[in-house]
């Protein structure tokens, strides 16, 4: 059988997780709001028409931030349409997704459902069919107790608090052609430089995202972030990455090393990052917002599949709705180690998306709620990776892929929190073959295994669909067990794995 090695040390600290790590992202898009967090008529729907099945599988998730309403959807959405009363709201044309948006559900009712799952609302704003003026007042109208006209007009529309929203996109994708308003970086660097200063004109503390790449893959990747920042650096918090993974037909080794490519991704950015302050003689270190992340089988989707007619465009179709195998389990868990290991550097992420559209969350309409393959691997890494990150370096073998080259077999990530303890989450990445990991634990001082979780099926492509919707969850591992202060677990091929270690001192 293969083997790994690898240490555990509590002082090996990388940096600390932020919560934000664990996030989400709701679109306007398909079924994800209408027919999945909102469905009045359902009949686990509350007063204001969400389903509280689904509340309750958010809350299980452990999702901290959900950013909102898009996505390729904000760059033509006017946030005005989904205020105010619910009879007087227009209906608009979706470009990004040619759909019919109702506006039923907007910033008021989105924040309620936030609050009641638990989570904090990051918006992202227009920037592709409008610009500062618009920006500011929707500051205006989310953020300012009373006062001024749009603060009235929110109480006005029966909501009394403002919602005191820290994270703002500053638009969304600007780099990609297919986007509503894509421009060049030095256009978009400029246009996401000013909004952000009339912004912290009204408050210095918001915290923004400039739009980075939207995938590595994107020819002006690297040049993007450099321009956008060299205008926008002292005016942003973040820069933003987004990438979404799949598996080609016959290339599961490729698509299991998907981490492998995320980790670049995020040591380019950060090198970028370091590049322009190092030449603005700055201190200030520009974080990465990891703020769309996912697997995505995107070739399943065309754009000959949209119906063309505006006239015809449907209202909440099922677009997007990946059924996700083991094998996507395994690269999700995989690319939330990835971020836990560049935890210094990356400290916002958002999974996109969270219901229905590429989500860990399936509805059917007045019907069940279950969870996909890739809700067990976010839910508890969310739950177990607290404290810090730690450094690991796994000794084990390697096997060859296309896409990447040659790739270690296991991939290992920890975490370490003095009160909850440790976390550590490993992939097997064979595809016939279990490996036997040794872990040494001595750092940790005397410690007992709390937990040993293990996600894996004979048939990696195994699925929980509708009707049959609990084939795949994460399971006891019984192989894990402590001799002499090392760990020692057996993970079966394509698995994804979580042990929880506790202090017993
Ligand atoms: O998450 C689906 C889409 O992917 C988003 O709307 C867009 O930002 C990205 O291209």
């Amino acid at each position: 059988m293969p083997t790994a090695s690898l240490t555990i040390d509590p002082a090996a600290r990388v940096g600390p997780i932020n919560r934000r790590l664990f996030g989400s992202f709701v679109e306007h898009l398909g079924r994800c709001v209408y027919d999945g967090i909102y469905e009045p008529g359902h009949p686990t729907s509350d007063a204001d028409g969400f389903r509280t099945d689904v509340l309750e599988l958010v809350r299980e998730l452990g999702i901290s931030t959900v950013r909102y309403p898009g996505g390729n959807f904000v760059s033509g959405y006017r946030w005005e349409d989904g205020v105010g009363p619910r009879e007087q709201r227009p209906r608009r044309l979706d470009l990004a997704w040619h759909s019919l948006e109702t506006n039923e559900v907007g910033l008021d009712e989105f924040a309620r459902w936030s609050a009641r799952a638990g989570t904090e609302l990051m918006l992202a704003l227009n920037l592709g069919t409008r610009g500062v003026q618009e920006a500011l007042d929707l500051l205006e109208y989310a953020n300012i107790r009373s006062g001024s006209a749009l603060a009235e007009q929110r109480i006005a529309n029966g909501t009394p608090e403002p919602h005191g929203v820290r994270m703002w996109c500053l638009g969304n994708e600007m780099d990609g052609p297919w986007q509503i308003g894509h421009r060049s970086a030095d256009d978009y660097g400029k246009l996401a430089a000013q909004t952000a200063r009339a912004m912290r004109m009204i408050d210095p503390d918001l915290e923004l995202v400039a739009c980075g790449s939207s995938s590595r893959a994107m020819p002006t990747f690297g040049e993007w972030e450099r321009v956008v920042l060299e205008h926008a650096y002292d005016e942003v918090d973040y820069i933003s990455c987004h990438a979404y993974y799949d598996e080609k037909p016959g290339d599961l080794g490729s698509f299991l090393a998907s981490p492998v490519d995320m980790d670049l991704f995020i040591e380019q950015v950060a090198a970028v990052i370091d590049d322009v302050a190092a030449r603005r003689g700055t201190d200030k270190r520009v974080a990465i917002s990891f703020d769309e992340w996912n697997v995505w089988y995107l070739d399943r989707y065309h754009d000959e599949d949209k119906v063309t007619d505006p006239q015809s465009w449907p209202i909440a179709p099922r677009l997007l709705e990946d059924s996700y195998t083991v094998a996507d389990a395994v690269v999700v868990g995989g690319l939330l180690m990835s971020l836990v290991r560049h935890a210094d550097r990356v400290t916002s992420a958002s999974l996109a998306q969270l219901v229905n559209v590429i989500a860990p969350i399936m509805t059917e309409p007045g019907g069940e709620v279950w969870r996909q393959t890739t809700f067990f691997p976010f839910a508890i890494t969310s739950r177990l990776a607290r404290g810090y990150a730690l450094a690991v370096a796994v000794d084990t073998g390697d096997y060859d892929c296309a896409a990447y080259g040659s790739v270690p077999l296991v991939d290992a990530a920890a975490t370490h929190d003095p009160e909850l303890g440790t976390g550590l989450f490993l992939v097997n990445r064979s595809q016939s073959e279990a490996v036997e990991v040794s872990v040494d634990v001595s750092a940790l001082g005397p410690v007992a295994v709390a937990e040993a979780l293990t996600l894996s099926d004979p048939d990696p492509h195994a699925r929980n669909v509708h009707g049959d919707s609990s084939r795949v969850a994460a399971r006891v591992n019984t192989t894990a067990s402590l001799e002499q202060r090392s760990l020692k677990i057996t993970l079966p091929p394509v698995s994804w794995t979580a042990v929880h270690l506790r202090s017993v001192a």
